[in-house]
């Protein structure tokens, strides 16, 4: 008999998806290279329904109709080679499924493409790395929404579930899946980095060891249940089995990224919307890159000597400012979403998507039930500061962020997340801003105009007449 859906591309993270897709469905799959095909099916595949194939008609042809086929490939220009290879096998009705990390405007494309051809499209953000995929990842759909009801059973039974139900939730048309992803990532950016710098103040200014730093964020998580600070406290205990030393110690501190960060940045510029602690975090992973050039200018700048703290009374307001930062980080994440539902007509509901982000993927954590508090008031709450949920929190771990600004600048640390977070939150609270002199400044030298805040209308000044 025919089988209920396919899947294209065996790596770690299709094969786990296939896995996982195995208990409740038939499954067809097919790679590139034979060779992993069959070594997915010798060591990893034992009584599921999952049939191997190794020629693309073929696996069309073992699909029931319409045929329903996921890819999970690398994003970009792979993805559209297969398209282009499955079309001359596929008829009008048959759902294509991308479930990579694939930029949102490329699925807009090929959306409308494969709409002329009467293929319909899913654009799918999948969130939760290789445990996620065996186990139940977030996942987050968006396009062709009849498309989606087809699938939405074989989607249900593999993403990851809360009492609340699945993770999982058709977001909206078009690329509405792939850019809800897309702002996952880069608050998974801003989050990473927000850790990164605690992890630095507490080495560089408590000179704390991993194994205590450990122990402190293990403490912390019982709070926030955030899966990111839950393996940053695995990371710190972990031993290097060769040398026995502690394994962070030995890691390159090069960050590297495969783009998403990045592109949520670009996309908050092109939307004209602020997301500066997520973008740190893009900037940080660019300025650690210059590994040779950090280590010959510290030649140049020696690191001062290291201030006294009160561990006893600092560690509490580390907590405090991973608090603040992650708020912020979601906040920005959030109101960047807002600006593109509004601009891309994606409809998106909050409340949802934080629903949906509790289980399964990278930036699950306890922050999220708030989050849904705060949308199910509203939807369009112009942002998370505002919500009750948090104001008066953000308020009391603001204060606490002082002390950890001042000695980490005596230490010449740079803790660009955080202070961003913090700038960001200033900015967003401040009745007034220094903005009136940039218009001065637009108008002085270029004519800009400026409009003023005792009348109405716009206006220019000869300044030097
Ligand atoms: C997830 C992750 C994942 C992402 C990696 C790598 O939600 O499971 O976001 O999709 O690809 O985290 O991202 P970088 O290589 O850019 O750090």
């Amino acid at each position: 008999s025919k089988y209920e859906i396919a899947l294209i591309g065996l790596s770690v993270m299709g094969q786990n998806l296939a896995l996982n897709i195995a208990e409740n469905h038939s499954i067809a799959v097919y790679n590139r290279t034979e060779a992993k095909t069959r070594k997915f099916m010798e060591e990893k595949v034992e009584q599921q329904q999952i049939k191997a194939s190794y020629d693309l008609k073929e696996l069309v042809s073992s699909l029931a109709k319409p045929r329903k086929i996921m890819l999970m490939i690398k994003a970009g220009e792979p993805v559209d080679l297969v398209i282009e290879s499955l079309l001359p096998y596929l008829e009008t009705g048959d759902i294509i499924i991308d479930g990579g990390n694939s930029h949102f405007k490329d699925t807009n494309r090929r959306t409308k493409q494969l709409a002329k051809k009467g293929i319909r499209y899913l654009g799918v953000g999948i969130s939760g790395g290789e445990y996620g995929a065996l186990h139940g990842p977030s996942i987050m759909p968006g396009g062709n929404k009849e498309a989606y009801q087809e699938v939405e059973a074989i989607f249900n039974n593999a993403a990851a579930k809360t009492e609340k139900g699945a993770c999982v939730s058709y977001l909206g048309p078009d690329s509405a899946g792939h850019y809800v992803k897309m702002i996952h990532n880069g608050i998974e950016y801003g989050i990473m980095e927000i850790i990164a710098e605690i992890y630095d103040y507490m080495r560089k200014v408590m000179a704390l060891e991993p194994a205590q730093m450990s122990y402190i964020f293990a403490e912390w998580n019982l709070d926030f249940q955030s899966y990111l600070v839950e393996i940053t406290a695995k990371i710190l205990q972990k031993d290097d089995p060769e040398s026995g030393k502690k394994l962070i110690n030995l890691i390159l501190d090069k960050a590297k990224h495969k783009g998403t960060g990045k592109w949520s940045v670009q996309n908050a510029l092109d939307l004209g919307v602020a997301i500066p602690t997520i973008n740190a975090g893009v900037n940080a992973r660019l300025l650690s890159a210059l590994k040779e050039e950090r280590v010959e200018n510290s030649k140049d700048f020696p690191a001062p000597d290291s201030v006294n703290v009160n561990n006893e009374l600092i560690i509490p307001r580390l907590k405090s400012a991973l608090y603040f930062a992650s708020v912020i980080a979601y906040a920005e994440g959030f109101k960047l979403l807002q600006a593109a539902s509004k601009e891309y007509n994606y409809q998106l509901n909050y409340q949802e998507i934080a629903r949906i982000w509790e289980d399964g993927c990278i930036i699950r954590s306890a922050f999220l039930e708030p989050i849904q508090k705060s949308f199910a008031v509203d939807n369009d709450l112009s942002t998370l500061i505002k919500s009750d949920q948090f104001k008066d929190k953000l308020k009391a771990a603001g204060a606490d962020l002082e002390e950890i600004f001042t000695t980490a600048a005596v230490s010449e640390l740079a803790l660009t997340a955080l202070h961003a977070a913090s700038d960001y939150f200033n900015s967003l609270k401040s009745e007034k801003l220094p903005a009136n002199l940039i218009q001065a400044q637009r108008d002085f030298f270029g004519a800009h105009t400026y409009q003023r805040r005792d009348k109405e209308g716009v206006f220019h000044t000869e300044w030097e007449a």
